[in-house]
């Protein structure tokens, strides 16, 4: 395994060729590639990943509150919380090498530990004063995997509430011939039509999409491109999907997005808790992912 890190950002790679990208702003994963090189993340060319905004691409996480701050505890929150928005600390690598024995099953892995707490951020909205927090996000990159998973604890003495999600935006090569599994017959809330919907079959994307899916986590979602599963997702507590993707009207009012195309390349399905969960002071709350690319 080999990880390079300068202060912007962390790389592992698997001594078969995998690797990810992390980038301490917002610990958000740039990239993540599997055999033969093939990205499986989509970031917009003209994103900021100086840290003057949140990334346009990659998995920017999603927290403690999900759109704009819509309850007490969160008031004067920025859109999606300050998780995106912070620089995070790169905690080290743990790692598990394959054995060179002739009968190994190859496996390897490595996982990347990141570190936020309230101390570290720059400014803290009022509201949000007087609780204490510390998070560890881990990156585990396998070797046709990715676990991204949180672990958050209430280390101060008043309980507080949040949101979480891990906003990925995955590649694609074309939206037209993208479907996502696992979703039929589940009602969601409709962020562009409104009110509460439900549809039969797959979700295929032709128009603007926004939709907060209520499923449980023993749900298997899946983006099939072309008829083929492209990518599987396991939830650990993360009882809500967000299927994201802006079309083209909504694409040309953001800045950030490119190319012109761009909402062809990438569907974003977020597996998170939109629910609010009530963090007890002295609890840990931990959640996460695994996403196997096909
Ligand atoms: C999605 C939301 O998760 O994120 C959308 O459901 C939102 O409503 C999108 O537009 C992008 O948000 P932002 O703040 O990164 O532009």
């Amino acid at each position: 395994v080999s990880i390079s890190e300068d202060n912007s950002r962390v790389t592992a790679s698997l001594p078969t060729g995998e690797s990810v990208e992390v980038l301490l702003f917002g610990a958000t994963v740039l990239s993540w590639k599997t055999a033969k090189g093939k990205e499986n993340l989509f970031v917009s060319s003209k994103a900021h990943l100086d840290g003057s905004k949140a990334v346009r691409g990659g998995i920017p996480l999603v927290f403690p509150n999900f759109g704009p701050s819509s309850n007490k505890a969160t008031e004067g929150l920025p859109q999606h919380g300050f998780a995106r928005t912070s620089k995070w600390e790169y905690l080290g690598k743990s790692s598990s090498e394959s054995s060179t024995l002739p009968n190994s099953s190859g496996d390897s892995s490595v996982k990347l530990d990141f570190g936020l707490s309230n101390t570290m951020l720059d400014k803290i909205p009022s509201e949000w004063k007087d609780y204490q927090f510390g998070i560890t996000y881990s990156v585990t990159l396998g070797r046709d995997d990715l676990e991204t998973s949180l672990a958050i604890r209430n280390t101060g003495e008043k309980d507080f509430e949040f949101q979480t999600l891990l906003h990925s935006y995955w590649a694609i090569d074309n939206i037209s011939n993208v479907s996502v599994s696992g979703l039929e017959k589940v009602s969601f809330a409709d962020k562009v039509g409104g009110g509460k919907k439900e549809e039969s079959g797959a979700i295929t994307v032709s128009s603007e999409v926004d939709r907060v899916y209520h499923v449980d986590p023993s749900q298997e979602i899946a983006i099939i491109e072309k008829d083929k599963p492209r990518f599987e997702f396991t939830r650990d507590m993360l009882p809500d999907v967000v299927v994201w993707n802006p079309w083209i009207e909504k694409s040309k009012t953001m800045s950030d997005l490119a190319p012109e195309d761009a909402y062809k390349r990438f569907i974003c399905v977020e597996t998170g808790s939109v629910s609010w969960n009530t963090l007890e002071a002295g609890d840990t709350w931990e959640g996460g992912q695994r996403i196997k690319a096909l």
